[in-house]
């Protein structure tokens, strides 16, 4: 279990204002909302999804630990809540955990009206919401992402999941939560590398789709990276949730534009895959990944010199553990049984100038070999 180890600390004062980014799918629309501290007045936040019903708060011992107030004063507003404890890594997303969440539930007494507030990281996210989908055939959820990772990417946008011994994610459902949560002041109580790698699906929402950010990464990473500036923390979470916001809302099921958000986490999966999810993070192996697939768009001519030299530039500001020797043949092996290959065919996401991420399935098996060469 990861215990929250070092404190990041923020300044107390300058609080940013409330954003409420829409995700527009007619009837399943929901909004982001982000806003500092917001855990402060969760009694409020949840006030009109509170019918007198059951709540499960699906979470893990360290956040429960750090966080248990937050569970007290809901139960003191009257929420009737049950905290559901899961373990908080990889471990709890499979089907047996599931299940004994399930079972909990029932001798809970909980039915068709309870709701799920999932209240952690990407492993509580996707297992809270696939727990949802399926008990009773289906009951809310909300998310309350606790990392950085979870409040840009894992949390919006309804992907569910869990593990199978063949692979990750390879059970679940696209089921849209009630409502996304965000309060950045969970990050002031995480490791700061875990904070820092997760900037990661930040800079990828740059890459392609939003110059802003870009630019805001190359001008301001040493503010971002200290994560003190804590306006400039809210800006880059409440840019990220609004762009993944958008392309979820065109391709819910992942047909076309939602492809794009796989930048850098084709090869980078297969990084994360060799180091046996242990040794490096999540992050951190789609940072060596976007080095890979922008060498891959360079090379393609899609990405002028100049255009690149900064790519990587921007790239290499992130403190990073080193790959160590990966062979090309794994890389390659695992690349081509990645579960997003339709028919046999790789569709790969590289850059056509940055901010615009673009679908490719000409990229061979001597390009992904060549780009190693920038992470070695
Ligand atoms: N994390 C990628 C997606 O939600 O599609």
């Amino acid at each position: 279990m990861n215990v929250p180890t070092t404190h990041v600390s923020t300044s107390a004062d300058t609080h940013a204002d409330t954003q409420i980014i829409p995700l527009d799918l007619g009837e399943h629309s929901y909004n982001i909302t982000v806003s500092y501290d917001l855990k402060e007045s969760l009694a409020d936040v949840l006030a009109p999804w509170n019918k007198g019903q059951q709540w499960v708060v699906l979470t893990q011992q360290a956040i429960f630990d750090l966080y248990a107030p937050v569970i007290e004063k809901l139960q003191v507003s009257g929420y009737r809540i049950h905290p559901i404890i899961v373990p908080g890594d990889e471990s709890a997303k499979n089907i047996a955990h599931a299940e004994k969440v399930w079972t909990q539930m029932v001798e809970l007494g909980c039915d068709r009206s309870s709701i799920v507030l999932a209240m952690g990281g990407g492993v509580v996210g996707d297992l809270g919401g696939f727990v949802a989908s399926t008990y009773m055939r289906g009951i809310p959820v909300i998310q309350l992402p606790t990392t950085l990772l979870a409040m840009v990417d894992s949390a919006i946008g309804g992907k569910t999941a869990v593990n199978l011994p063949a692979g990750k994610n390879l059970v679940g459902a696209i089921y849209q939560p009630k409502a996304v949560l965000v309060d950045p002041s969970f990050l002031k109580t995480l490791p700061r590398r875990n904070v820092i790698s997760s900037l990661a699906e930040a800079v990828k929402y740059g890459f392609i789709r939003d110059t802003v950010i870009y630019d805001l990464f190359i001008n301001e990473f040493d503010k971002l990276a200290s994560l003190e500036d804590k306006a400039l923390l809210a800006e880059i979470i409440a840019r990220s949730c609004n762009i993944k916001a958008q392309i979820v809302s065109n391709d819910q099921f992942e047909g076309g534009e939602r492809k794009l958000l796989n930048f850098g986490h084709t090869i980078g999966h297969a990084f994360e895959t060799i180091h046996e999810y242990g040794g490096l993070y999540h992050g951190e192996a789609v940072l060596y990944g976007m080095k890979c697939a922008s060498y891959i768009s360079h090379k393609k001519g899609l990405l002028d010199d100049e255009s690149y030299a900064t790519a990587m530039s921007v790239l290499n500001q992130f403190p990073l553990p080193p790959l160590g020797d990966v062979s090309a043949d794994r890389v390659l092996d695992i690349v081509s049984h990645d579960k997003k290959n339709i028919n046999g065919t790789l569709s790969f996401i590289l850059v056509d100038g940055i901010g615009n991420g673009v679908i490719s399935t000409d990229v061979t098996s001597s390009d992904i070999v060549e780009s190693l060469s920038v992470v070695k």
